[in-house]
């Protein structure tokens, strides 16, 4: 309980201080949270930013509505809805999800499980949670920080790393979000736990994975133009994936598509930055059974 709430307060704390909104619009954004209506048939992608979103939503929207002319000409972040920009008074998208024209519909969120509106548990809708190793997870947001508008600038590298694990972050902390993500998979069996890492082993296996959860039935040819559609080149490529049309973004900077590699953070690291970050890793770790891959 307490947990939840530090988690809570350090949340509101960093919306208000990153998207400069007021106390009155905060009550709002929890209140309109909450008062999100979920359907059975939504399927709701739960990640940590930069842990994956895109890829795993357009795998998904391959799967479910293959190349279609809105494939080829609607951008991915117009595919599939944002959660907190469909709920919150400063967002652009407040129609969204009740304006996409497919069912299921496609549905995204960063929120810690704890702030998840309560109707997808009520409506048992199904849930995909992508994770991402700490350190690339890192490196990725970073970058993102320092190429989109709408985040706070991150400052140097080597303090943005103390405020990662420190957890002052816009959706709070990673270890929180992953644990707490992972514990609620032990309840609610609608819900596939899947890790970047994984994916980029061998994204047909984890597509085969995906179709099983979700009880579809698709060809192996079906499959395999799924997987290939959704490789980095490609999507980077695909004005429609890699975010080129997006006014927030400052692609001069960095790009969105931008290595999409596992390891990356050895790039970043020095020896002691790693070394304090996986003595963190230990402590905050150590009580969970969630478990990332060590060789990365
Ligand atoms: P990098 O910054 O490490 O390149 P999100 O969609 O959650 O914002 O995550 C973005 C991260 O996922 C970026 O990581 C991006 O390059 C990576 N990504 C997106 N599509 C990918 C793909 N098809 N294969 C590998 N990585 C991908």
């Amino acid at each position: 309980m307490s947990i939840c709430f530090v988690c809570h307060e350090s949340f509101s704390f960093f919306l208000l201080l990153f998207k400069k909104i007021s106390r009155a619009e905060l009550f709002d954004f929890h209140g309109n949270v909450q008062n999100f209506q979920a359907r059975p048939d939504d399927i709701l992608i739960a990640t940590y930013p930069k842990a994956g979103t895109t890829w795993v939503s357009y795998i998904l929207d391959l799967l479910y509505f293959g190349q279609t002319e809105r494939q080829t000409s609607t951008p991915i972040f117009d595919r599939v809805a944002f959660l907190e920009s469909t709920i919150s008074p400063m967002g652009p998208g407040k129609d969204l999800a009740d304006n996409l024209p497919t069912s299921p519909r496609l549905i995204k969120t960063h929120l810690p499980v704890q702030f998840v509106p309560k109707s997808f548990w009520e409506q048992n809708s199904t849930i995909i949670y992508v994770a991402r190793n700490a350190k690339d997870n890192m490196v990725s947001y970073f970058h993102f920080d320092r190429m989109t508008r709408t985040q706070p600038e991150p400052g140097e590298w080597s303090s943005y790393i103390h405020r990662f694990m420190e957890g002052k972050m816009v959706f709070g902390s990673w270890y929180d979000h992953v644990n707490g993500w992972w514990k609620k998979k032990q309840t609610h069996s609608k819900l596939h736990y899947m890790f970047y890492e994984d994916l980029s082993e061998d994204t047909g296996r984890e597509i085969d994975n995906l179709c099983s959860f979700l009880g579809l039935s698709r060809s192996d040819e079906e499959k395999k133009r799924v997987a290939s559609g959704v490789q980095f080149d490609n999507m980077k490529k695909d004005d429609t994936t890699n975010y080129s049309t997006h006014c927030a973004m400052d692609f001069k900077i960095s790009p969105f598509m931008r290595k999409g590699k596992v390891g990356d953070w050895k790039n970043h690291f020095t020896v002691a930055q790693s070394q304090q970050c996986d003595e963190d890793y230990e402590k905050k770790m150590k009580n969970s059974t969630l478990q990332f891959r060590t060789e990365i």
